[in-house]
């Protein structure tokens, strides 16, 4: 049985402000949303390659200067999507087929040409109806290393772009009725595994250096390396989503990687990430990530749930995160942050740019069948400073001892923890008194063999 409790209130400041925000969203003058709502195909490469037509879009949408109305603009009544922008266009007006046969590259090509060009007169919308959209493979592209990361990760420089790629973005909604997006990967796991591939393996969907971005309501599957990789963001809200990374044989499949990102909240989400994290902030996190509110999450049969890496060298700070409602169910870490983690694209870093790692809570977290609830390992270092916990009870599957387990981490826990905390953290009793304190933070009690 897993336990419920009462959250902590959710009403901390910037949390309001968020919520602001996304109401904002409804009046704001600029939004140009894209509905999604198409289903998986056998035609693997093609749906791939479908989705990376985003990319030139987006990039478009930023790169060209607006120019006037596209002649087959046209309004469409829907009862089934809600209309969000003064002008819906609906995927079908410019010649698309969705029968998973027909090559749709220029319908996308001529609808995302038309909405962005709407941008500056109230925004726009594109309405993609169920069925199985497919495009070509002219619009797969190399795109160069992310600048805080130097290498393309698995393979020295180019990375091959995202499937849904968006930069320089401003007022964007993704959503759908839950309808699916799905990466069709299994070409590159296979070429991934025969170790065929010349160049980094893209996300599923990446959005870089924008701001005002809410995705919700849809579910992604099966991407090609990690899900959703908001890079260098402000005001991020990601709702309501579903992401099943695949089961087997696909690394490095993390649900969502917020990467030197502030300002984000991510609510009512369901992952499973069986072979990587379900939310993991960094290692890449050079930019600094700030004032994230992780809650409402459920982390199902998963490798890990929720995860902070990082090494020295990588400065930045990751700080002001929010853990609250979170359920783990089958999952071999929970909680987890490694300060270790020694991936550079080469020798020329800087050791001395230690990254800062403070003010992290955790509260109502509950689960079962979890090996090692808590891994905190930070470093002489590394130190992690200030990190709480409140009402947390996980069911654990295999040792009794040592699975809190912690090196170099200052901070504290509130009322009753189960599984009993780690000796580093001070302990207080539900109405804050002090009730014993840590003898000191830097015992280091970090077990890897279960
Ligand atoms: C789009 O057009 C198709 C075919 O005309 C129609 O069946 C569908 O309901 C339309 N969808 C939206 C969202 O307007
Ligand atoms: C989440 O999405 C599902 C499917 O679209 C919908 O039925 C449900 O009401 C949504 N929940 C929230 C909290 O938005
Ligand atoms: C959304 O779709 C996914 C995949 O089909 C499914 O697992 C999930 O239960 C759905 N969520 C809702 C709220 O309907
Ligand atoms: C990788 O490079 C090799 C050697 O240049 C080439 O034969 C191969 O086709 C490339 N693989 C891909 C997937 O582009
Ligand atoms: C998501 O679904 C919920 C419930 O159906 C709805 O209230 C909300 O407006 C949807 N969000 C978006 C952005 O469409
Ligand atoms: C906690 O999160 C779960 C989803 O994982 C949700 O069903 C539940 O309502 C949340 N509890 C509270 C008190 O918000
Ligand atoms: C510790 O972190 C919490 C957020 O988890 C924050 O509210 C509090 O101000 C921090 N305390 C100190 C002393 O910085
Ligand atoms: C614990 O580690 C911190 C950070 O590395 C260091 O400043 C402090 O002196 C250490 N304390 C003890 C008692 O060793």
């Amino acid at each position: 049985m897993l336990e419920t409790s009462t959250p902590t209130s959710s009403s901390s400041s910037w949390w309001r402000r968020w919520w602001a925000i996304v109401i904002n969203y409804h009046h704001h003058r600029r939004w140009i949303p894209i509905f999604t709502n198409f289903l998986s195909t056998h035609k693997t490469f093609l749906v791939a390659l479908w989705l990376a037509f985003f990319f030139t879009v987006f990039y478009w949408q930023w790169d060209i200067a607006t120019g006037g109305l596209l002649p087959f603009r046209r309004t469409f009544p829907s009862r089934l999507f809600p209309k969000l922008r003064p002008v819906v266009f609906n995927l079908t007006d410019f010649g698309a087929v969705g029968d998973g046969v027909h090559v749709n590259t220029a319908a996308f090509e001529q609808a995302i040409r038309a909405i962005s060009r709407l941008r500056k007169r109230g925004g726009s919308q594109l309405n993609v109806p169920p069925g199985y959209w497919l495009t070509d493979e002219k619009y797969w592209h190399l795109m160069p290393p992310l600048p805080s990361y130097g290498y393309g990760r698995e393979h020295p420089r180019p990375r091959y772009g995202s499937l849904i790629h968006g930069q320089n973005l401003k007022d964007v909604v993704i959503t759908g009725y839950n309808g699916t997006i799905n990466g069709q990967p299994q070409t590159w796991w296979k070429k991934y595994r025969q170790k065929l591939l010349n160049h980094t393996r893209g996300p599923l969907v990446q959005i870089m250096w924008s701001r005002d971005i809410l995705i919700s309501n849809i579910t992604l599957q099966d991407s090609p390396f990690w899900t959703l990789h908001p890079y260098d963001c402000k005001n991020v809200v990601i709702r309501n989503l579903t992401i099943l990374a695949p089961i087997f044989e696909a690394p490095n499949t993390d649900g969502i990687d917020p990467d030197s990102c502030e300002d984000m909240a991510f609510s009512d989400l369901v992952i499973r990430s069986m072979v990587s994290a379900g939310i993991s902030i960094g290692s890449e996190m050079s930019g600094g990530v700030s004032n994230v509110i992780v809650e409402n999450v459920l982390v199902w049969n998963s490798r890990r749930a929720v995860r902070i890496k990082t090494a020295p060298g990588r400065g930045g700070h990751v700080r002001n995160i929010i853990y609250r409602n979170l359920t783990f169910d089958n999952v071999r870490v929970g909680i987890v942050i490694k300060t270790d983690y020694n991936e550079h694209p080469d020798a020329g870093f800087d050791p001395k740019a230690v990254p800062i790692l403070e003010d992290i809570s955790y509260s109502s977290i509950h689960g079962e069948g979890v090996r090692v609830p808590v891994r905190i390992q930070g470093s002489e270092e590394i130190p992690v400073r200030n990190v709480s916990f409140r009402d947390m009870s996980v069911g654990i599957t295999y040792k009794k001892k040592h699975i809190f387990q912690c090196a170099f981490v200052e901070g504290r826990v509130t009322g009753t923890v189960f599984p009993a905390p780690c000796e580093n953290l001070d302990l207080y009793d539900e109405q804050g008194h002090l009730v014993k304190k840590s003898i000191s933070h830097n015992i280091s009690d970090i077990d890897y063999d279960f």
